[in-house]
């Protein structure tokens, strides 16, 4: 029976069989050294013979190795086997990747690189995060629903829609589910969703991607400051889980304590304040300007929770959002993670009458007769609701202080990549 390198510490003595991928392999006089890799961790294998077939090995190779577990205080794990039989499985070519590759190329031959111990370790804490974002959600009462990707309706501005031939129709590839979560808080009140969204992102920055995942919520009778409330315990939820749950894999990226400091209530700070500060610490911005990376991060820079900035400019935010008791501005916030990782989540109040919605959609200059369904949903107990949606892979750059965003999925894509 197979048993995987994970569970290897408690069976010291035992004779063992483990299945996996060769990750380093050493010949000398008097042994042959094998690192075996599998999904839950790597062992060293030691084979006392020299001419055993382990000598063969060529790295990445998939192989069978039955042993007996012992322990050893040199070795990282604590144990090491040592080696009594081995099967090649399938003996690999010269595996293309060694040490010190430019980015470029790692990025050429991605799919293979994904087998390195970083991104493995980086793909399961997604999809931890991801479990326990799901568990909040299920915990606060939402469904999970799944909106169209191909649509007609552009939320996000028509400057990152990704247009294509319907048939002889234009449609684009979705920026945001959000239009469709509205229509479902009305039969299920609290819904989420996890898809892709695509934006044709014309800024080649670290915090881009062209395809990312996005993790949306819609609540009925929400207003924004509710909204702000859901999404600080949510993000708390998430890190203290993963911090409580999963130590060991987490601080082998970042400092733990940086992120116990992770809990409700948030940072808070109005658009006009952010404008005001900024202004004082010597940046050239305007009343209605948006924020680059700079100034993200210098509003950031001397905390250690993430920041709210709300109520801005209804200029610089999307023709959906909800007017504030100022009409010039709109209700609505985005979360800015701490360390300059800049926004994660973008949230708002939604307009919920027919009249203020049909004057924002003309007002934005967008076709109305795309956007008559949506519009409907003002006619027919209409209430007022809120959402936000995160981007899962801005929330792990910040999470694990990763330097670039593209390592936070598998496959990124981004402005000159499409390949692998
Ligand atoms: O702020 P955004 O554009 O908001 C929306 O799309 C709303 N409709 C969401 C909603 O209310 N349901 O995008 C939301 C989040 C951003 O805060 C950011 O984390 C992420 O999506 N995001 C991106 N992530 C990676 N690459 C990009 N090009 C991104 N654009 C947005
Ligand atoms: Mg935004």
């Amino acid at each position: 029976m197979r048993t995987m390198i994970s569970e290897l510490a408690g069976k010291v003595g035992e004779e063992v069989e483990i299945w996996g991928w060769v990750y380093r392999h050493r010949v000398t006089k008097n042994a042959v050294f094998v690192v075996l890799r599998d999904s839950s961790g790597i062992v060293q294998v030691v084979f006392k013979d020299p001419n055993s077939e382990a000598a063969n090995l060529s790295i990445e190779s998939s192989v069978k190795i039955k042993g007996i577990v012992k322990e050893d205080p040199r070795a990282p794990t604590g144990i090491e086997v040592e080696g009594k039989w081995i099967e090649i499985v399938h003996l690999a070519e010269r595996f293309p990747i060694t040490k010190d590759q430019s980015t470029e190329f790692l990025l050429d031959v991605r799919h293979l690189w994904l087998r390195s111990q970083k991104m493995g370790k980086i793909l399961k804490i997604r999809d931890l995060s991801l479990r326990y974002f799901r568990e909040f959600f299920h915990n606060e009462g939402f469904w999970e629903v799944h909106p169209p990707i191909i649509t007609k309706t552009g939320a996000e501005g028509g400057s990152t829609l990704f247009g294509f031939d319907y048939f002889g129709e234009e449609a684009y590839l979705s920026q945001t589910g959000q239009l469709y979560l509205e229509a479902l808080i009305y039969v299920l009140e609290r819904v989420y969703s996890f898809t892709p969204s695509f934006r044709a992102e014309k800024s080649k920055t670290r915090k881009h991607l062209t395809e990312f995942w996005h993790l949306e919520a819609e609540m009925a009778w929400f207003s924004n400051e509710d909204n702000m409330k859901l999404q600080e315990r949510m993000i708390t939820h998430v890190v203290q889980s993963l911090v409580e749950k999963n130590a060991n894999l987490i601080s082998q990226f970042t400092d733990i304590a940086r992120l116990k400091k992770i809990e409700y209530p948030f940072e808070r700070m109005s658009y006009d304040e952010a404008i005001e500060t900024l202004q004082k610490k010597g940046f050239k911005i305007e009343w209605g300007d948006d924020f680059g990376a700079p100034h993200e991060a210098a509003l950031t820079e001397d905390l250690e929770k993430p920041l709210f900035v709300y109520d801005w400019p209804k200029e610089s935010k999307a023709f959906y959002m909800k007017l504030a008791d100022d009409p010039k501005l709109v209700k609505c916030s985005d979360l800015l993670a701490p360390e300059g990782h800049g926004e994660i989540i973008g949230g708002s109040e939604r307009i919920w009458e027919v009249d203020e919605l049909v004057k924002r959609i003309k007002e934005e200059g967008l076709k109305e007769e795309n956007y008559e369904w949506y519009i409907d949903l003002r006619r027919y107990g209409s209430v007022p609701h809120s959402g936000f949606g995160l981007g899962t892979e801005r929330f792990l750059k910040w999470i694990l202080n990763l330097e670039h965003i593209r390592d936070a999925l598998p496959f990124p894509r981004t402005i000159n990549r499409v390949y692998p």
